[in-house]
Formats: C-alpha cells, sequence, structure tokens
C-alpha cells in the first residue's frame, strides 16, 4: 500500500489508453463524456480493492449459494459538481446500489478560490467510506473545501479520486487532509498560470458539458 500522503496512480494498460483519449483536444464530448465514466470505474476499483467482503445466500438459476459480496454497508459516493458527475457515471454502473452525495463548487476563476452552492449527503454517511470523485484536483482548493464539508457531516474514512492531479494540490491536499487516500490517472507536471493542470485535459467540466 502506498503512504497515505502520496496518491496511487493508476498503471493499468486500460488506464493509460483512457487517459490519452482524455487528454486529446480531438475527442469529441460524447467520446470524452465515455472515457470518463470508464475511468471512474478504473479509479473505483482501486480505492474498493481492500473493502471487507461478507458472505451472501443466493439462489443461481442451477442452485443455491453463498455469494462474496461487499459487506454492509456499501461506500457513500460523493461528486463534486459539475465535473464530478462524469467520473460517477462510472461509479455507479460497478455500485448501483451505492448512496450518492452532491457537493456543488465552482472555482472563481480571478481570486481561484472555490465558490460553494450545494452540499447534500447522506444522513449515515459517518458508518460508510465516503468516495469523493472530482476529474481535477489543481490547487486543490476545490478538494479542502469538499472533504472538509464530509467530515463535518460526520464522514470518518474519506477516499478522493481524481483523473489528473498536479504536485502543487497534492501536496496542498496532503497538508490540509493527511489521513485521506488519493487515486489518480496521472500526477502531472505542473500549474500554468491560471492554475489549470499541464499537461492536463483543459477544462474537465466544459469537455464533459459542452459549454466552451
Ligand atoms: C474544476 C474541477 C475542480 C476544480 C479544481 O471545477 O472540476 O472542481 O476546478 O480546481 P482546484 O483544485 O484549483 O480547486 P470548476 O471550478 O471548473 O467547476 P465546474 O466543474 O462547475 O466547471
Ligand atoms: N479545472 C479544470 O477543469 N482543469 C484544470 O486543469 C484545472 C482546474
Amino acid at each position: 500500500m502506498s503512504a497515505p500522503h502520496r496518491p496511487t496512480v493508476l498503471d493499468h494498460p486500460l488506464a493509460l489508453e483512457t487517459l490519452a483519449a482524455l487528454r486529446d483536444r480531438t475527442t469529441p464530448g460524447p467520446a470524452f463524456r465515455a472515457r470518463l465514466r470508464a475511468l471512474g470505474m478504473l479509479l473505483l476499483a482501486e480505492a474498493c480493492r481492500d473493502l471487507p467482503v461478507a458472505t451472501r445466500w443466493i439462489e443461481t438459476p442451477l442452485a443455491g449459494m453463498q455469494a462474496r459480496v461487499i459487506a454492509r454497508p456499501l461506500p457513500c459516493l460523493v461528486s463534486v459538481l459539475r465535473a464530478g458527475d462524469g467520473l460517477l457515471a462510472g461509479m455507479l454502473d460497478l455500485l448501483p446500489d451505492a448512496p450518492v452525495g452532491q457537493i456543488g463548487l465552482w472555482r472563481d476563476h480571478a481570486s481561484l478560490r472555490p465558490v460553494e452552492y450545494l452540499v447534500k449527503l447522506p444522513r449515515d454517511i459517518a458508518e460508510r467510506r465516503a468516495i469523493l470523485a472530482d476529474p481535477m484536483l489543481a490547487t486543490a482548493g476545490t478538494a479542502i473545501v469538499a472533504i472538509t464539508r464530509l467530515k463535518e457531516a460526520g464522514a470518518r474514512e474519506v477516499r478522493m479520486l481524481a483523473a489528473l492531479a498536479a504536485p502543487e494540490g497534492v501536496a496542498a491536499l496532503a497538508a490540509a487532509h493527511p489521513d485521506v487516500r488519493v487515486f489518480v490517472g496521472a500526477v502531472d507536471e505542473r500549474l500554468d498560470e491560471h492554475a489549470y493542470i499541464v499537461p492536463g485535459l483543459g477544462d474537465a467540466g466544459d469537455r464533459l458539458f459542452g459549454t466552451t
């Protein structure tokens, strides 16, 4: 297991292929959406690798059996709006029964500080692993606020999923929330003067929703 302050970086060839398509400026909106959804699945799989398992009696068409399943309660999945919804779609493909929370934050272009407009979380979040999804971990201002809101609501174990991170964001998040494990597609070179990740993939929300 990697140290808590160091992100787990996906090294699966399918993740590499998916990330390359997301980065490519010629990838059209529908394909971008499909790729982000796929990456949500891959990231969630990695973040759930160590979940406890239990057994549940099921009947197949041929026989009864004790099937191995994730021990309840299931994790709670939390999307940072808007772009987190792109990863969330794939996460829900794998865990359709998981409760979902939403945290609405957008980054002010001048101050680069997150502006909050929604916090809606499952009541029993304290009993569940909370898995937060936002494709971009740039300065980490957004992630730090989102995780603070999760902890205020009672979350005791938080994991963060991102497609791409900047080294600056990784360091800032580790300083603010050292207990939170981070899972990413890649850690890129740097932030530019507008706090965009370089080489990155551009504006995740705009590419996902076609708002450029
Ligand atoms: C993007 C991204 C993160 C945030 C990352 O959202 O999805 O939430 O910026 O930046 P930070 O790490 O420097 O805080 P954006 O503000 O563009 O909002 P949107 O998803 O609503 O477009
Ligand atoms: N938000 C994005 O969508 N992209 C970045 O590179 C940084 C913040």
